[in-house]
């Protein structure tokens, strides 16, 4: 079956850009809305986003991935995203300069506001997806706002930003790489999944699994890809400073098993992701957005 990715994407991403285009207030205090909004538009390949889109069509949610928990939650997710990347480019932890091809958040507005930016936007997050009115029925909120909650968090991503600032010039364990790469970037990654997937209805529990396992094994290649990526592209191509993992000693799937095995874990991992959607029991016309997503994921050049 064939499937016109960029079809599919198009509308979905105009639809995201607007919304956070309008949810995010350019009249915060201070000059705090320019910050956020320097943040998180005009840049990112915005795959959170449709990962909970494309989630929510696998489960039958609505075809066009326009209902409102689904926006919401892509939006949300979005903004939990881009302030993990404002405080991960901050000197105090990776110090980088360029971000999605400009000057990162804390070279542009100052450190202080760059704390700030990651604060409002966590914050603006929990907001999207805990609406007044009928937006999103009370118990799709309250589930939305738990996954959201584990996935940023010490259990999350928050968690997998401290090991890897205390793993820094230490050669660690493959099980303990993997811990830490499913905590910083994978927790947001299968939450995007599981969160499209609560949005549009009640998903069995067998379904629930396997998008999970789906979302666990994509999550993993998305920042092995990463790894790799950091290595053999560069800094124009990237938006963001090539060569820096190295650079800063930080434990890598490159640095633990070199370029080519961490190349072919990254294609085992995209299988698995792959056969947990088979698993799923899911029609097959259903599943093929996420189907392209993680094939765009291993197969990314940014
Ligand atoms: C980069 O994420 C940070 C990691 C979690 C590895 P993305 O590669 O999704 O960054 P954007 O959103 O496209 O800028
Ligand atoms: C970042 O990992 C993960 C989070 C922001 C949570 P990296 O430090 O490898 O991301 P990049 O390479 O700077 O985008
Ligand atoms: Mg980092
Ligand atoms: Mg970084
Ligand atoms: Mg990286």
């Amino acid at each position: 079956m064939t499937f016109a990715l960029a079809d599919w994407i198009n509308p979905r991403l105009q639809q995201v850009e607007q919304a956070l285009m309008q949810w995010i207030d350019p009249d915060a205090p201070a000059a705090l809305g320019q910050a956020m909004r320097y943040a998180v538009l005009d840049g990112g390949k915005r795959l959170r986003p449709l990962l909970v889109m494309a989630a929510a069509q696998a489960v039958g949610g609505d075809s066009a991935g326009s209902g409102q928990a689904a926006l919401r939650a892509a939006c949300a997710i979005e903004l939990i995203h881009a302030y993990s990347l404002v405080h991960d480019d901050m000197p105090c932890m990776d110090n980088d300069v360029l971000r999605r091809g400009k000057p990162t958040v804390h070279v542009q507005f100052g450190q202080a506001q760059a704390l700030l930016v990651g604060d409002a936007l966590q914050a603006l997050a929990f907001e999207l997806i805990t609406p007044q009115g009928d937006d999103v029925p009370p118990p799709v909120q309250a589930a939305l706002a738990g996954l959201l909650a584990r996935a940023a968090g010490y259990q999350g991503m928050a968690g997998g930003q401290a090991v890897d600032l205390a793993s820094v010039g230490l050669s660690l364990t493959e099980a303990q790489l993997r811990q830490m790469h499913r905590l910083k970037t994978g927790a947001l990654l299968l939450c995007s999944v599981q969160m499209g997937a609560v949005c549009a209805g009640q998903p069995t529990p067998l379904v629930m699994q396997a998008l999970s396992r789906f979302g666990e094994a994509l999550g993993l290649a998305f920042q092995v890809v990463d790894d790799i990526l950091d290595v053999i592209s560069d800094s124009a191509t990237l938006g963001k400073t090539a060569g820096k993992d190295e650079a800063a000693d930080k434990p890598t799937y490159v640095a633990l098993m070199g370029l080519a095995p961490a190349q072919t874990l990254a294609k085992q991992l995209h299988n698995q992701a792959l056969a947990a959607l088979n698993d799923s029991g899911l029609p097959l016309a259903q599943t093929l957005p996420l189907r392209a997503l993680a094939d765009m994921v291993i197969h990314r050049n940014n």
